[in-house]
């Protein structure tokens, strides 16, 4: 198993491109399973996620017929010729949640689904009544069986319904996204009411619209589509990663920086740039540019003033910035209080952080964070994507060594994080774990 092994202490320097977004390229990924044609998507980032998500696709007869760009091109030409096996197994969607997003494109174009139960998490519970509530809604006939759920279209079709998406935590957005991609091709009029607006349903809407769908209001919490009979081919690029823009501007305020991000989508980080300007970082942005692809330039002098956060479904402040934004506050001069209202549970980093000396005092959702004056490396373990890149961020800042292990999750949201880094000037190897026993 891979480890990165952090000499802290570097300041980032320089210039880097934002790849596509993962948690748009999965779902988008499976919206090849809606056409008959072949679907072109660039900007697909080379991750553990989208290598697992087109195995899955394979496994559905859903196959990337530009094999020969090379297993990490960012051109990926999905085409479905074979609708025969709709069962998406569980020893698949256990590695990767996100597998659930073929539920909706298989019921909606083949009339019929099996798809594996996604467990629990790291993170907390992840419960998918929300999808199968909106896909009922529809006219699907939905049972659970052996772990999986066995979704059936009466007729082979859907039709278009009123469709009530808000849950106790708010909206969903893969359940939203399922219901949308089911919807395109239901006979008829569906609205979604309480639909997640993060940026990654309006880019599945996007691709959805250029392969023939109709959809109006994608974005706000009332999206309206009107069934089409078939939808065609398409070629769209992902829009890009605002976690991992997200994530870069932390590094470079935790480490004292001053880095350019090329490809920012400043117009999904709004709350997150709010929050760290607040903590004293500065942001320039290019005029005249597309707020989702601009240049921006982010440096600190890390003088970090305490703030408060409270994750939130968008345009709040994203839950999957909430262990970077800790990180980084470990170090500013006062109290914090982080409040996690998506995940409850969210907080696996917290007694990590500790190991390097961060005073940080758990109740329930929320966090108290004492600034301290320095991080000290250790040894440190990480237990999901975006934790281990909080934890990642605090090696970068810590006096000394910090070795995170199980890269791995790492490895499923963040395209070669320590080439990225490295080439920003931070000292961060990856090396088996034998090697540093
Ligand atoms: C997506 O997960 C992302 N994953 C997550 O990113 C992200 O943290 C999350 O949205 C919230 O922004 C992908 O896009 C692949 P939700 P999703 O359904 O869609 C509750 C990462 O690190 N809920 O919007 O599965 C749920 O428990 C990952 O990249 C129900 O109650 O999240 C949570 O409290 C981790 N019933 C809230 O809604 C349901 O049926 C939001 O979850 C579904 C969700």
């Amino acid at each position: 198993m891979d480890v990165f092994v952090i000499e802290g202490g570097r300041r980032l320097d320089g210039t880097l491109r934002i790849n596509g977004a993962k948690n748009a390229a999965l779902p988008l990924m499976s919206a090849a399973l809606l056409s008959d044609e072949p679907i072109t998507l660039l900007d697909v980032p080379a991750l553990a996620d989208t290598r697992n998500m087109l195995r899955l696709l394979a496994e559905l007869g859903c196959h990337r017929v530009n094999e020969s760009d090379g297993p990490d091109a960012t051109r990926v030409v999905l085409h479905s010729f074979d609708r025969a096996q709709s069962h998406a197994r569980y020893d698949i969607v256990r590695t990767m949640r996100a597998g659930i997003c073929v539920l909706g494109p298989l019921l909606g174009r083949r009339g019929e689904a099996r798809v594996s139960m996604p467990g629990g998490c790291t993170i907390g519970d992840r419960p998918v009544d929300l999808h199968l509530r909106g896909l009922r809604a529809l006219g699907a006939d939905i049972q659970l069986a052996q772990g999986d759920i066995f979704a059936k279209a009466p007729g082979g079709r859907l039709r278009g319904a009123r469709v009530f998406l808000g849950g106790p935590m708010g909206s969903t957005v893969l359940g939203t996204i399922n219901v949308l991609a089911a919807a395109t091709l239901a006979r008829g009029e569906t609205i979604i009411e309480s639909a997640a607006c993060e940026p990654e349903v309006v880019d599945m809407a996007r691709l959805l619209t250029a392969m023939g769908a109709k959809i109006s209001g994608a974005g706000s919490p009332r999206i309206v589509i009107e069934g089409v009979d078939s939808l065609g081919s398409a070629t769209h690029a992902i829009v890009p990663d605002r976690i991992e823009a997200g994530t870069f501007m932390c590094a470079a305020a935790i480490t004292n920086g001053d880095i350019v991000l090329e490809n920012c989508p400043i117009d999904g980080l709004m709350s997150v740039i709010d929050r760290l300007e607040a903590v004293g970082v500065r942001f320039q942005a290019a005029p005249g540019q597309d707020p989702m692809h601009s240049t921006c330039r982010v440096t600190s002098s890390r003088v970090l003033q305490p703030v408060e956060v409270t994750t939130q479904p968008h345009p709040g402040f994203p839950t999957d910035l909430q262990a970077q934004i800790m990180a980084l506050l470990c170090l500013a001069d006062g109290n914090s209080v982080v409040t996690e209202k998506i995940f409850p549970e969210r907080f696996m980093h917290v007694a990590e952080l500790a190991r390097m000396g961060a005073r940080i005092h758990r109740h329930g959702s929320t966090a108290v964070i004492s600034g301290v004056k320095r991080l000290i490396g250790a040894p440190v373990m990480a237990s999901d994507l975006r934790a281990s890149a909080g934890l990642v961020l605090a090696g970068l800042a810590a006096e000394g060594t910090t070795i995170v292990n199980r890269v791995y999750h790492i490895d499923r949201g963040y395209e070669r994080m320590e080439e990225r880094l490295g080439a920003l000037g931070a000292r961060i190897e990856r090396v088996d774990e034998k090697e540093v026993e």
